[in-house]
């Protein structure tokens, strides 16, 4: 079963795709990271060589292209499940689960914001309106998720729990 993490900026994809992964015994992809090792540059530099659009193809020729083990755990992009036919690719090849914050939850965990192009220039309250016009704007892809669930605190027991339900 291929398990497809999906969720905005922030949310715990990544880590949570590692704990879940670990859990299950079975190998985790960050596609985030593919597209880094297989185009050699940052997700910054990408931006700025290809723009937005480049960016949203190559991403999701990577989601559609990648050779995924037969078991396994995929952290996705944050944008990904909201652009071409992502979502609903995701959904046929296997489980996808909506890691579920609000805003304000998003915000407080969104350090690190210069290695994230979309977000890099904005303060705590410039971000928190963003946040709040993108979850508006993506949820009605996101929520198209078999799984939904409210992320912040989340334990991977918890996941592994509905998963099985
Ligand atoms: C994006 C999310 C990022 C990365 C890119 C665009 C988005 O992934 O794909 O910066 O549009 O939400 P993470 O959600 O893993 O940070």
């Amino acid at each position: 079963m291929i398990i497809f993490l999906i969720g905005y900026m922030g949310c715990g994809k990544s880590t949570k795709a590692k704990q879940l992964a670990h859990r299950l015994d079975c190998p985790v992809v960050d596609l985030d990271s593919e597209i880094v090792n297989k185009s050699g540059k940052t997700i910054a530099e990408f931006f700025d060589a290809f723009g937005e659009n480049g960016f949203r193809n190559y991403e999701s020729e990577m989601l559609k292209t990648y050779n995924y083990p037969e078991n396994c755990v995929v952290a996705t992009g944050g944008g990904l499940p909201c652009f071409f036919d992502n979502m609903e690719w995701m959904n046929e090849k296997g489980v996808t689960i909506y890691l579920q914050m609000d805003a304000p939850q998003l915000v407080s965990r969104l350090h690190n914001r210069q290695k994230r192009p979309l977000i890099k220039d904005l303060d705590d309250e410039q971000l928190l309106e963003f946040i709040r016009v993108k979850l508006e704007e993506r949820n009605p892809f996101y929520t198209k998720a078999k799984i939904i669930i409210n992320a912040f605190d989340l334990d991977v027991e918890k996941l592994v729990e509905v998963l099985k339900a």
